[in-house]
């Protein structure tokens, strides 16, 4: 009995022992949950189907690559500084620009500093103090040169193709040269058309004080009322909303398809005019990658903030030429919906 009890006591203790063990033991706690990566995204003029699409493929980066996205409009200088003020106090690490006036470059770089917030710019340069490129600043662009030459090279085998002659036609270049990669592309396709023969002074600039519509449509309008004599008319711009402001004013003087063809740059703001049943002197555009420019552009940031990878300092993006034969298939393929 005695042993028996001995042995009872034996047990019990060890078996008090073990369990007091396992629990002065710590459960394994969860590494704690590294704070989600929040970006902003922002833009001069979210009104644009261009900016539209970049911020839709910002959207597919933020989700397939889970950080947090912030897209904000700002059309000015204030709005950009209260922006980035707005995003650093939401935690934000970094934010993708494009600015509505390159010359603020400075400006932003110093509040993005200042704020601890990684920049990247997309579309239009930044600018320093001296009107030139801030390299230092990490960007994303288009081969506008390149781009706007092709523009050109289209505009001269369109022309040859309906069998216009120089004296009949004329040249429209609306124009926006404050903004480099605009000047880079108008002065892009001009050289094209000149290099295929075209006259210089039979090609006229049409200074467009905005990038919109109806600015394009006042600055051709009063180019038009100066070359009444003009029969033909070849166009481009610095985007398609410059093409299409020119598009509607040469409408407004009787020119439709069948005496003007105009080429855009975008592909993305001229899918409705491409998608009427009956053509109109929008003939094509430069369609770009606004995959590069709204998802490559979160991505590329995204790695920065969170692997400490630093992105190329400046990257350029092509574009294909889609027209009303092509551009639906070409929209598809590149996942572009409208
Ligand atoms: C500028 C133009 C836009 C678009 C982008 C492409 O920002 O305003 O319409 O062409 O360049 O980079």
């Amino acid at each position: 009995m005695k042993y028996l009890l001995l042995s009872l006591l034996l047990v019990a203790s060890t078996l008090l022992a073990a369990c007091s063990k396992e629990n002065s033991a710590q459960p394994s706690a969860p590494a704690p949950a590294a704070p989600r990566i929040k970006l902003g995204f922002l833009v001069k003029q979210p009104e644009e189907p261009w900016f539209q699409l970049e911020w839709q493929f910002a959207d597919e980066a933020a989700k397939k690559l889970g950080f947090d996205l912030v897209k904000i409009g700002a059309a000015d200088g204030e709005k950009v500084l209260a922006a980035i003020d707005n995003l650093a106090a939401q935690g934000a690490q970094g934010f993708v620009i494009c600015t509505p006036d390159v010359r603020l470059g400075p400006a932003i770089a110093a509040r993005a500093k200042a704020k601890d917030l990684k920049l990247f710019s997309v579309d239009d340069r930044f600018l320093d103090k001296d009107g030139k490129a801030i390299e230092d600043v990490h960007y994303l662009g288009i081969s506008a040169g390149k781009i706007g030459t092709s523009v050109g090279v289209a505009l001269a085998a369109a022309q040859k193709k309906r069998g216009w002659t120089n004296a009949d036609t004329a040249v429209i270049a609306v124009t926006y040269e404050e903004l480099e990669t605009a000047k880079e592309r108008t002065d892009g396709a001009i050289e094209a058309l000149k290099s295929a023969g075209f006259p210089a002074e039979r090609i006229f600039k049409a200074p467009t004080p905005k990038p919109e519509i109806p600015a394009a449509l006042d600055a051709t309008n009063a180019l038009l009322t100066q070359h009444g004599d003009v029969k033909k008319w070849l166009v481009c711009g610095m985007n398609d909303n410059a093409v299409l402001g020119a598009v509607r004013a040469l409408e407004g003087r009787g020119f439709g398809a069948e005496s003007v063809v105009g080429i855009g740059i975008n592909g993305s703001d001229c899918i409705v005019e491409l998608e009427k049943t009956k053509p109109t002197g929008f003939y094509a555009s430069v369609l770009l990658s606004a995959k590069q420019h709204g998802y490559q552009t979160c991505e590329m940031l995204y790695r920065w903030v969170k692997d400490g990878v630093e992105p190329p300092k400046d990257t350029r993006t092509t574009g294909v030429l889609i027209d009303r034969s092509n551009f639906q298939k070409v929209l598809a393929e590149q996942g572009i919906k409208h």
